[in-house]
């Protein structure tokens, strides 16, 4: 098999594409032939370092994919050889075959191509998740979301505008506003050029938001926290702050880890507010609960409630390039990887 390794922690110079002997399917797994493959935030951080989930270099990351059924492994019911689907894989995707266990393979609607396919598991079920399991979200709370033009971003725009009267922040670079107002955003704010806390505290009469999903980290949970109102709620779900430029950077990681906030259950019960934390990598053993959240965002996505945007698809050859087109800010929505 041909699989995008890290080779150390590095710039994109330490990826390299290399030849290995197929996996085979331990028992309740199948071996799937990889069509297509997310690329998420995550798998950048990995490369840099600044990922503590992977696994040590050299090594093959990749959380989803999208492909055919090629091989069973013992006591597999259920799925069949040459049947299309998706899976979530805790590493390895970026190959063009990958074991996956039966829980976390779910067969892929007719119509939804394999590139759509590799790009809904991460990035939706994170924004569904966030949205309804962890936030509960109700008609008319207002939501503010980082990196909004980025794929998570946007699949919780889209899944924002499947409850009534919901009003949404998104913060992304001013050029990738037209995109953020289509895909339904009420008020795109351009962190580079303006406060986007002030901003919110503006449009919003001083009130704040119900909802703050922050991947941020660092200064800006403390941010967020400032502005919510009453019953407000802050989703801390990654920690791109630490990534700003291509490799790691101690004083920059010491600069925002003395930046988040220190919370007690006092403060938090005097000012009605609650703060959560989502790691769908860490989910992993609730493999039901995945399961059910992914099966209900593949009956939205036949219904065309959610439909993911794509970036760019690049081959495994261009696996740098694609992660330059993310941490150089350019992507809106989705990089794919293709073998
Ligand atoms: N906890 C979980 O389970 C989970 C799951 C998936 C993702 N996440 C987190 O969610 C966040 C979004 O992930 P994603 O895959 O949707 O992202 P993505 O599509 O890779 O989005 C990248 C975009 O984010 C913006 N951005 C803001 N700060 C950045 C920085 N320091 N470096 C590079 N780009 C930055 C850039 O656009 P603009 O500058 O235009 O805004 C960039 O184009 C990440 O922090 C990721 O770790 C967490």
């Amino acid at each position: 098999m041909r699989a995008i390794w890290i080779t150390k922690p590095g710039g994109t110079e330490v990826l390299a594409v290399r030849e290995s002997t197929d996996p085979q399917p331990d028992r309740g797994e199948v071996r799937i032939t990889v069509r297509a493959t997310g690329l998420n935030f995550a798998e950048v951080m990995a490369r840099q370092g600044l990922y503590p989930d992977a696994p040590k270099p050299p090594c093959v990351v990749g959380y989803e994919v999208a492909g055919v059924v090629d091989a069973l492994g013992a006591e597999v019911t259920g799925l069949e050889v040459g049947q299309r689907v998706l899976a979530l894989v805790r590493f390895g995707g970026h190959a063009d075959s990958v074991c996956a266990p039966v829980e976390r393979v779910l067969p892929m609607p007719d119509g939804l191509s394999f590139t759509d396919g590799a790009a809904l598991p991460v990035n939706y079920l994170t924004a569904y998740h966030m949205l309804f399991r962890v936030a509960n979200l109700r008609r008319g709370a207002r939501v503010l979301v980082h990196m909004a033009a980025g794929g998570v971003g946007i699949a919780v725009l889209q899944l924002c505008r499947t409850v009534p009267d919901i009003v949404t922040f998104g913060t992304a670079s001013a050029a990738k506003h037209d995109v953020l107002r289509e895909e339904g955003c009420t008020h795109p704010i351009d962190y580079r050029t303006e406060d986007y806390a002030a901003r919110v505290r503006e449009l919003t009469g001083g009130e704040g938001v119900d909802l703050v999903l922050d991947p941020l980290g660092g200064r800006d949970w403390k941010r967020g926290l400032r502005l919510l109102r009453p019953v407000g709620q802050l989703v801390a779900y990654g920690f791109a702050n630490l990534s700003t430029g291509e490799r790691r950077s101690i004083r920059r990681m010491a600069a925002q880890l003395t930046g988040v906030p220190v919370l007690t259950p006092f403060g938090m019960m005097d000012r009605n507010h609650t703060v959560s934390g989502v790691n769908l990598g860490h989910l992993w053993d609730r493999s039901d609960l995945l399961r059910e959240e992914l099966a209900a965002l593949l009956d939205l996505w036949r219904q065309g409630a959610v439909k993911p945007r794509i970036d760019g698809v690049y081959p495994f050859a261009e696996a740098a390039a694609a992660h330059r087109r993310i941490g150089e800010r350019r992507n809106i929505g989705k990089v794919v990887l293709v073998p």
